[in-house]
């Protein structure tokens, strides 16, 4: 991929860059030739950007290689501040629902339930044998891939970080339920929005303040 991948990008407001490539190249590995070349990306603070291409086109690529995962063969990389990473392949570990979403953090129970209201899991918990507190089989083999899609977002997002990549979240997941996920977790109304708000009387007013980097097909 590359430069010539078209990139979406929507700041609301000036600032500060919280994610940054400067002619960034990037190989899977060092003797590898690029994947990513003369790659330079902005992206300013509290920005919603959505990163669309041909399939194979680097999407995920992209994403590894703002966490590090590719090897840097030129350029700079900078990414401020705590970070979320939904991966294309949403992965589920064997233990209840409650804990893949909570993930070993602190229990907040009315931040949970509104994460898990929001990521659009309340119809699956009636659904599943003892709700939240179903255990998940290996690789999530008792789960749909919507389902899995939605456990793998809410950790995220309980996670409360500053920097979200989500690559692909919505693809296992109904046209309306992708609707519901997008304007209760990413849009101007969304948690991830109100969760900053209501700790960060500095930021009181911005539309999105943190920075939500979400990569589509
Ligand atoms: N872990 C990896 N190791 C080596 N090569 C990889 C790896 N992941 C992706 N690639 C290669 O990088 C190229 C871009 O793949 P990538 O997964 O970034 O595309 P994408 O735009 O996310 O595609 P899709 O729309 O199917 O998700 C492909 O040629 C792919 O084979
Ligand atoms: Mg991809």
């Amino acid at each position: 991929m590359s430069s010539s991948v078209p990139l979406l990008c929507l700041p609301l407001f000036p600032g500060s860059d919280s994610i940054s490539i400067e002619d960034g190249v990037f190989s899977w590995s060092r003797n590898d030739t690029p994947s990513l070349k003369r790659l330079s990306v902005h992206v300013p603070d509290g920005s919603l950007v959505a990163v669309v291409g041909h399939v194979g086109s680097g999407k995920s690529s992209l994403l590894s290689a703002l966490l590090g995962e590719m090897e840097k063969l030129e350029g700079s990389v900078s990414v401020k501040g705590s970070v979320a990473y939904v991966p294309q392949q949403a992965w589920i570990q064997n233990a209840t629902l409650k804990d893949n979403i909570v993930f070993g953090q602190e229990r907040k129970e009315s931040w949970y339930h509104r994460v898990v209201e929001a990521c659009a899991l309340l119809p699956d918990l009636e659904i599943l044998p003892a709700g939240d507190g179903t255990e998940i089989g290996e690789k999530g083999v008792n789960l749909s891939g919507g389902q899995k899609q939605r456990v793998s977002l809410a950790r995220a997002v309980y996670c409360d970080c500053a920097v979200y990549l989500l690559d692909d979240p919505l693809s296992a997941v109904d046209a309306h339920v992708g609707k519901h996920i997008f304007e209760k977790v990413v849009g101007p109304q969304g948690v991830l929005k109100d969760r900053v708000r209501g700790r960060n009387p500095k930021t009181e007013g911005r539309v999105y303040n943190r920075d939500v980097f979400w990569c589509v097909c």
